[in-house]
């Protein structure tokens, strides 16, 4: 039997508008580190994967400053104007190089530095099946619908779960789910969505809740604190 290979693809064509600021958030430094560098390294850390696939904005000028950018198993591609199409171009480049259709792929936003590699390799036993499945926690606060300011409904919370990434799905089974959303004008937000509209159940994998990502300015301070104190643990 072939030994087993896993890819993964990092949407990092985004502009970061919420965030704001002169550069991409995906470049901003946070405890020593671009926020990709975390992101890649995360998913270069576990043994199965075989080759990451950046999907980079035409006009990036940042990725080839970083160290990453020189490790062998990462590559580069041309993103596109939503993440799905980010996410569909780096599914199509992996196949330059020679991945199978077969082949588990990991989905990661480059925005999502904390995630750690006992949690991907969660994923990955979690998640091996037609299905799929994704990082995921059950939501914990209470939910209301708001109207102009003002909270107007109670939303029931049990069953629902906030999804993150990764997400691992069987490459060819991702790639057409994403290209019937395209051509039917869905926007999907995530890989599960696209999968589920095809009938497919991927599986919720429990996922950890430092695991979020840098979407608004006041993310950083979390996130910078979660990952310093990684680094802390690895100097002691
Ligand atoms: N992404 C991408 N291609 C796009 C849009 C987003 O590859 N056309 C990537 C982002 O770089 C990010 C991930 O998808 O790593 C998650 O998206 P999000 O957090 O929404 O990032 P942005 O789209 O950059 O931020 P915003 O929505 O605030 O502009
Ligand atoms: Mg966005």
């Amino acid at each position: 039997m072939r030994a087993r290979r896993v890819w993964a693809v990092v949407p990092a064509a985004g502009r970061g508008e919420r965030f704001g600021g002169g550069r991409p958030k995906q470049y901003e430094t946070l405890a020593g580190r671009a926020v990709i560098e975390w992101s890649v390294s995360a998913l270069l850390a576990c043994r199965d994967v075989v080759g990451v696939m950046v999907a980079l904005a035409g006009d990036d000028r940042d990725w080839s400053t970083l160290a990453i950018a020189s490790d062998h198993r990462v590559h580069t591609c041309r993103g596109g104007k939503h993440r799905s199409d980010s996410v569909l171009a780096g599914l199509e480049a992996l196949h330059e190089l020679n991945a199978d259709d077969t082949d588990p792929v990991l989905v990661h936003d480059a925005a999502r530095p904390a995630v750690t590699a006992a949690a991907i390799e969660a994923l990955i036993r979690g998640a091996d099946g037609p299905s799929g499945g994704l990082l995921a926690l059950p939501v914990a606060d209470t939910l209301k619908r708001g109207e102009a300011g003002e909270s107007v409904a109670t939303a029931e919370r049990s069953g629902l779960w906030a999804a993150q990434t990764p997400q691992m799905f069987p490459l060819g089974t991702l790639r057409e789910a994403l290209r019937e959303g395209r051509a039917q004008g869905v926007a999907v937000t995530d890989e599960a969505q696209a999968m589920e509209r095809r009938g497919y159940r991927p599986r919720l994998v429990a996922g950890e809740a430092g695991n979020i990502k840098l979407t608004r300015r006041g993310d950083r301070v979390l996130l910078e604190a979660i990952l310093h104190s990684r680094t802390r643990g690895q100097t002691e």
